[in-house]
């Protein structure tokens, strides 16, 4: 790994045994783009790779006899109005109206390690060896503003981190009217372009589309990343599969409203460009003020999505992910939300927890309905005391009562919204986000807090801090159920309007900041409806998330399987629930229901007290199950095998470091009669291993490329004998002498 810059050539090669990234200073002072995929050879110039040619029609930024004309040119972080006609990555507006930047090279520092963004979430280094960065300062003369790209390259993964941070340096103001965190040009547009699309309860579907001239983008301007996509897009080669072919992976850290696009030029290149959704954004700079955009993390790989997912699982889980939560196997939990919603007392509780107790549960967590006067979802929210009718012990006492049981306790919380029937609001009318005589939208009766401004932020702080330090409380589940509107701060000025949307994601950032400083043994999981605000910023602060409040385990397949394109297998929050599901009414198999589940942070979501004797024997088997495989299914390498967009089928498969233990699952939709003969093909063992695979009553004993190449039958009586539709197999797989 290594970042080299050639003065003569006035050329950036960032580059590890993977990838290689070069960046150009271009003649005008502006920075070009050379290259950017698999590793190449480390040379001095690589000038053979600038394109230039002459057209009669080109707009050219100097004078002849120079050919730069720059709407053919790779780019690095264009800019507006001097000749490139494709979207730009930030646009400035200035004093005099003026929308035309040029901003050229100064000067750069090379540095280790990795430096951490101010106020917002980042990927970082523990040891300075583990990564080298590049900060490029540039400036345009006119409005006299400094921009700083910066880019990182780690030793151990395929990937590019990159931001950029805009100072104002000038007397005069400038409003920053879009800043982008990274735009990447590729040398052709023989792409697809992957994105992870959904809605409530069915988020992170994979979709791909050809490119074709012109735009294609996936945003979200709803003030949180969403469940109708995902702030994450790959460019794949049309033949790509999960184990071959090319991906450009980009994913943006923050939680906020984002905009990816794709756009292919006349001249069949394609730029990328990621970064905060310019609707409802406007930062005004003056002297001496700075902006700081949130970073992307650009992931490479020349071997299909696995190993694309596999880099950004570990860089997220490792090196995103902090706290003493991070590399700890993450325990299991029953949530009684599907079990009771909010109609619940503590006996109730304490009956559904014992139970859980009995099974093997190490976690119990108490979900909406425990505080102010939540009896419905038209009120309480916003007052964090406990409701003492239902729990006259207060948090406090439940929360003993159930650590004496043996098992740890967490709660749920909404901080970032209130009821219009709430002493909150009651008292703080003004706190909430809505625009001057207009309506204010009401979703699921409830509005969001201004968490643009800090006193409501610390206010809320102050009433969780009292709640969690007078209890018992190991886990909490922070919930956000509705996207915003009429997006306005009753403080803030007409200039800094535009300024609230961001604003508001930094003041979530900045609660959480606070609680995990003053409760740093706290396990927080984030939501949102679901996983509508399943994003890499949240995990910085949440080492896991609800995934959808879709439980039935056939949509489970495939949001799992989506969701796993980025995310860590742990922090992924899996739970197994009753039948018929509540969410679509389907009744599948318990076993099923456990074996999807296991591939996450595991839990239940149902009232054990309801299951017959022979299901609670089968809970009890599957957490012990889940105990002793749990290390290798959290963190072992992931690979997907059949994907369940594309078919009847799942399967996917967790490997050990040393490939000498894993675990694979696979999984039928509805059953066939008269079929043909099914099998799997493993992925990730070792070639010349002996393994032993059990499953069911079964054992087999084969090699690792028989496994990978020949595969395992699927034997269809089995799944016949299992009740045909929405039946599973797990497949428990260990080197053994040969
Ligand atoms: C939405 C979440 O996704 C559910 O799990 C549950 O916590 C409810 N909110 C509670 O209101």
């Amino acid at each position: 790994m290594a970042i080299i810059f050639h003065e003569k050539s006035r050329q950036f090669h960032l580059y590890n045994t993977d990838i290689s990234y070069i960046i150009e200073v271009m003649d005008n002072g502006q920075l070009g783009n050379l290259y950017y995929g698999k590793r190449i050879h480390e040379r001095e110039d690589y000038s053979y790779l600038h394109e230039e040619v002459y057209c009669p029609h080109e707009v050219f930024c100097q004078e002849a006899p120079s050919l730069l004309g720059l709407s053919r040119m790779k780019q690095e972080y264009p800019g507006n109005g001097v000749g490139d006609y494709r979207i730009g990555a930030f646009l400035i507006e200035q004093e005099n109206g003026s929308r035309v930047s040029d901003f050229q090279y100064v000067s750069h520092e090379i540095y280790a390690g990795k430096r951490p963004l101010q106020n917002l979430p980042a990927v970082y280094t523990e040891k300075d060896e583990e990564a080298v960065s590049l900060d490029i300062c540039l400036r345009d003369a006119v409005t006299d503003t400094e921009l700083i790209l910066t880019y990182t390259i780690f030793e151990q993964y395929p990937a590019i981190i990159r931001s950029a941070r805009f100072t104002q340096t000038g007397e005069g103001e400038i409003v920053l009217q879009s800043a982008m965190s990274a735009s990447v040009d590729l040398r052709d547009r023989d792409y697809e372009m992957l994105q992870l699309s959904g809605a409530w309860a069915r988020e992170r579907s994979i979709v791909r589309r050809k490119l074709c001239q012109g735009l294609q983008s996936v945003f979200s301007n709803r003030g949180i990343s969403s469940a109708e996509q995902n702030p994450f897009v790959a460019l794949v080669r049309p033949t790509t599969d999960e184990n071959h072919g090319e991906v450009y992976g980009f994913s943006f850290v923050y939680s906020g409203s984002f905009l990816a696009q794709a756009e292919v030029c006349a001249y069949d290149t394609t730029r990328v460009t990621m970064g905060i959704h310019p609707d409802n954004f406007a930062w005004p700079l003056s002297q001496g003020e700075s902006f700081q955009t949130p970073e992307v993390v650009m992931v490479y790989s020349d071997r299909g999505f696995n190993y694309m997912s596999q880099a950004y699982q570990e860089l997220y889980a490792k090196r995103l992910a902090r706290g003493m939560w991070r590399d700890q196997e993450r325990p299991i939990l029953l949530n009684n939300w599907e079990a009771t919603y909010m109609d619940f007392d503590e006996e109730k509780i304490l009956k559904i927890a014992a139970t859980a107790k009995e099974a093997g549960v190490e976690l119990f967590v108490l979900d909406d309905g425990w505080f102010g006067t939540r009896d419905d979802d038209w009120q309480g929210l916003g007052d964090w005391y406990v409701n003492r009718r239902k729990l006259p012990n207060g948090i406090s006492g439940l929360s003993k009562a159930v650590e004496d049981m043996g098992m740890r306790f967490g709660i749920w919380i909404e901080p970032e919204m209130v009821n219009k029937n709430s002493d909150l609001y009651r008292a703080h009318p003004d706190w909430v986000i809505s625009t001057p005589d207009r309506f204010e939208s009401p979703a699921r009766q409830q509005h969001v807090l201004d968490y643009s401004r800090p006193e409501v932020v610390d206010h809320i702080y102050k009433m969780l801090s009292e709640v969690i330090e007078d209890s018992c409380i190991s886990y909490i589940k922070w919930d956000m159920n509705r996207y915003l509107s009429e997006c306005y701060s009753r403080v803030a000025g007409a200039r800094d309007q535009g300024t609230v949307m961001h604003k508001y994601i930094l003041g979530v950032y900045r609660l959480y900041e606070r609680l995990i400083a003053k409760f740093p043994e706290i396990l927080f999981e984030s939501c949102a409806s679901g996983g509508a605000r399943f994003d890499p910023g949240m995990l910085y602060y949440a080492p896991q998330a609800w995934c959808s409040d879709d439980t039935d385990v056939c949509e489970r397949v495939k949001i799992q399987y989506g969701t796993s394109l980025v995310y860590p297998i742990r922090s992924i929050g899996a739970h197994v629930s009753a039948v018929p599901n509540h969410q679509n009414k389907r009744t599948t198999p318990l076993l099923t229901r456990g074996n999807v589940a296991f591939y996450g942070a595991f839990g239940y979501e149902l009232d054990l007290n309801k299951l017959s004797a022979e299901e609670m024997k089968m809970v009890k088997e599957q957490i012990v199950f889940y105990k002793k495989y749990r290390k290798l299914i959290q963190q072992g390498k992931f690979y997907r095998i059949l994907n369940p967009f594309e078919g009847n089928e799942a399967s996917w498969i967790s490997v050990s470091e040393d490939a000498k233990e894993a675990v694979a699952m696979y999984f039928q939709r509805l059953n066939t009669v008269n079929g043909g003969f099914l099998r799997i093909l493993l992925t990730g063992l070792s070639e010349d291993t002996f393994y032993e695979v059990q499953y069911l009553d079964r054992t087999l004993q084969l090699y690792g490329n028989e496994l990978m190449n020949a595969g395992i039958p699927v034997e269809r009586k089995l799944l016949d004998k299992l009740g045909g539709d929405f039946t599973s197999l797990l497949f428990v797989i260990k080197a053994v002498e040969a």
